[in-house]
């Protein structure tokens, strides 16, 4: 066996999974045969072949130090043309699962670190699961993400384990938990210390204890008209967020849910949602996604301090969020008042983030309160994040540059300014990179990390390493204004204003783009952005895109009106900043209008070198501005 390894203990098979040539296990065609013909054998043989005896029970475990296995392998399904094709992986998939669970003695599924998908499917195929309360173990069904379903069984044997309500919720929202909400959910059997993980598997095999009967309170959807009901609130409920033309497989969830449906049934509508457009474009997005991850993570980071100035929206936010990270983090701002605001804010999100308090309390003490930039000398990476400006920024680097060592990297946070103006006054401009966070920044996947003119190869390439270690999605763009996604999105914005001089309703505008599938129409991005920052980028970039800025965005910035944050802007909003937005007919040509800019800018990015390749250009608008994902992007629409 290439990626299987079974040794005995006690009578007991011990089954470890190592995926050869990766540093994850995947449940690839070739594993799953090699399982199914470990299982074949041992339920006739036993482990020893010589002397055939059936062992006490069944271990399955990792040898990978990071995970279980992380589900199937997603590269795999890219050369899966037809869906009889898809049909048949889950079929083969599902039988290798059925054997196992048919096993006539005891299988314990020993989980350390990731369990999700295929992976937890092998697991609910198992008599027993044992998870390792640590930080690395987390177990889910996160097909959906990916626009389809669990296929090895998961839609059938999750109900049965945990209820159907539960089980249904866990399938619809992806949602992944740690190993002690899974042994409240009823998920595994167990969450023990990672150092008890065999011996709590063994343990089970040897006592084979009873497993216990699912409370009423669970089984209230094992009724079928109950399903049928809950099946429709449901649908009706999921329908104002996931329109079903676009996202077809929440929908095939709850209808396989309402029929208690079989595994064939399951393996069926796996194969229709597995060619479909939609998963196609979350399946190619997620693999470009981990490969621009998996790059920029084999970089060593050096990286032990970070010192951020300016406290406001951004450099507040990108505070907390690197302190959550764990690196220690020191933050200053001109103004004490906007300084403290952003500490009580810093505060609030590790305690939302970090449901336990030991957690947030570890988190807040990273972050650092620093007005006089005592800390600034200490600094691996300083990321300037102060008001859009050029000469202010100049004028920034100017002075701390004569305050910090020659190694320190400087990165700007800047929305769309060049690095070649702001690096003009720096001795040494070499050491500067952009660090483009979006807003807001503990949702925002990406961050365009831009490589100006003079940007020294290492340095860059540690930027880049940084911000994936902060588990966001670090793109390579090349400095030019507005850099690539504000670039991009400033001639959709423009048309949108155009489109309101010329007399269509910004409800209507904005209710064509959300239909087309945008996370919100223009008028309520600008107003979430901040006019005035919007009108900036705009200014900057006119000769870019070729077009004046829109006069009414330099009226309303004028008026004072600057969106979510003055509460007035495009909306009006309320105390807790929901806007008032009337209702509106969506307009499919208003939409192409829309939609039509942005591909045309993404072009001429692509033509002058912006970024590598067309994939950058989409990675880039849907996770740096929630372009459609089920569309795959602007340039593979
Ligand atoms: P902001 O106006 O909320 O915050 C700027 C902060 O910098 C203020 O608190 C101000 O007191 C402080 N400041 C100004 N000069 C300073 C100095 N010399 N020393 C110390 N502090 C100083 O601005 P925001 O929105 O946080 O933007 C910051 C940067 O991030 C800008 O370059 C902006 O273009 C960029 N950005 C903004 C996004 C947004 O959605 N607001 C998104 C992505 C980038």
């Amino acid at each position: 066996m290439k990626h299987w390894s079974m040794k005995e203990s006690d009578e007991i098979a011990m089954l470890g999974l190592d995926l050869q040539g990766h540093s994850a296990n995947v449940l690839s065609k070739e594993v799953m045969a090699e399982l199914n013909e470990i299982i074949s054998e041992i339920s006739v043989w036993g482990i020893n072949k010589k002397q055939p005896e059936l062992p006490k029970g069944l271990i399955i475990y990792s040898k990978k130090p990071g995970g279980f296995i992380l589900g199937a392998d997603v590269n795999e399904f890219k050369s899966i043309d037809l869906k009889e094709e898809a049909e048949k992986l889950a079929l083969h998939g599902q039988s290798v699962l059925d054997a196992l669970e048919k096993l006539p003695f005891p299988t314990v599924a020993a989980i350390n670190g990731y369990a999700l998908g295929g992976g937890l499917e092998l697991a609910l195929a198992c008599k027993y699961r044992i998870a390792a309360d640590n930080e690395k173990t987390r177990l889910g069904l996160p097909e959906v993400l990916l626009g389809i379903h669990p296929g090895f069984g998961g839609t059938v044997r999750l109900p049965r384990l945990i209820g159907g309500a539960a089980a249904l919720e866990m399938m619809l929202t992806g949602k992944i938990i740690d190993a002690r909400s899974a042994k409240k959910l009823g998920l595994v059997d167990e969450a023990v210390s990672e150092r008890h993980l065999l011996s709590a598997a063994i343990f089970y095999v040897n006592r084979r204890p009873k497993t216990k009967k699912l409370p009423f309170g669970k089984r209230f959807a094992d009724y079928p008209l109950i399903r049928q009901i809950a099946g429709k609130i449901i649908k009706r409920k999921i329908g104002k967020k996931a329109n079903p033309k676009y996202y077809p497989a929440p929908y095939s969830i709850i209808d396989l849910w309402v029929k208690k449906a079989g595994l064939r049934e399951e393996a069926k509508s796996l194969g229709e949602l597995m060619v479909g457009k939609t998963s196609r474009n979350l399946v190619n997005l997620f693999l470009v996604k981990e490969s621009l991850k998996r790059t920029a993570k084999t970089v060593d980071r050096k990286i032990k301090h970070v010192h951020i100035v300016g406290a406001g929206t951004m450099g507040a936010d990108i505070a907390a969020w690197i302190a959550s990270k764990g690196y220690p983090v020191s933050i200053d701002d001109q103004s004490l008042e906007i300084l403290a605001r952003a500490a009580k804010r810093a505060q609030e999100f590790f305690k939302k983030k970090f449901k336990d308090p030991y957690l947030a309390r570890q988190a807040a003490d990273k972050l650092i309160i620093d007005p006089q930039r005592n800390w600034l000398k200490k600094a691996d990476l300083i990321i300037e994040a102060i008001i859009e400006n050029k000469e202010a920024k100049q004028a920034l680097f100017k002075e701390i540059e004569k305050q910090i060592s020659k190694e320190t990297i400087l990165a700007t946070n800047t929305s769309g300014i060049p690095l070649e103006a702001i690096a003009g006054t720096l001795t040494n401009p070499s050491r500067l990179v952009g660090l483009h966070f979006f807003n807001p920044v503990a949702k925002m996947d990406l961050v365009e990390v831009i490589r100006g003119k003079e940007t020294n190869g290492e340095i860059f390439k540690r930027a880049l390493a940084f911000a994936a270690s902060l588990d966001k999605l670090p793109l390579e763009v090349k400095s030019s204004p507005g850099f690539l996604v504000n670039r991009c999105l400033t001639p959709y914005l423009f048309e949108a204003l155009t489109m309101l001089e010329g007399g269509i309703s910004k409800e209507i505008i904005d209710q064509s783009a959300v239909d087309f599938g945008m996370p919100m129409g223009p008028f309520a991005l600008m107003d979430a952005v901040g006019l005035d920052i919007c009108l900036n980028i705009g200014d900057e970039l006119e000769d870019f895109v070729g077009r004046k800025t829109p006069t009414v965005l330099r009226e309303m910035v004028a008026k004072g009106k600057l969106g979510i944050k003055s509460k007035k802007g495009f909306y009006k909003y309320d105390k807790i900043g929901k806007p008032k937005i009337g209702r509106a007919e969506p307009d499919p040509m208003v939409a192409v209008r829309l939609i039509g800019q942005i591909v045309k800018e993404a072009n001429k990015c692509l033509k002058e070198g912006i970024v590598d390749d067309f994939q950058a250009i989409n990675i880039g608008m849907v996770f740096g501005t929630g372009f459609a994902p089920f569309r795959g992007g602007p340039l593979s629409l």
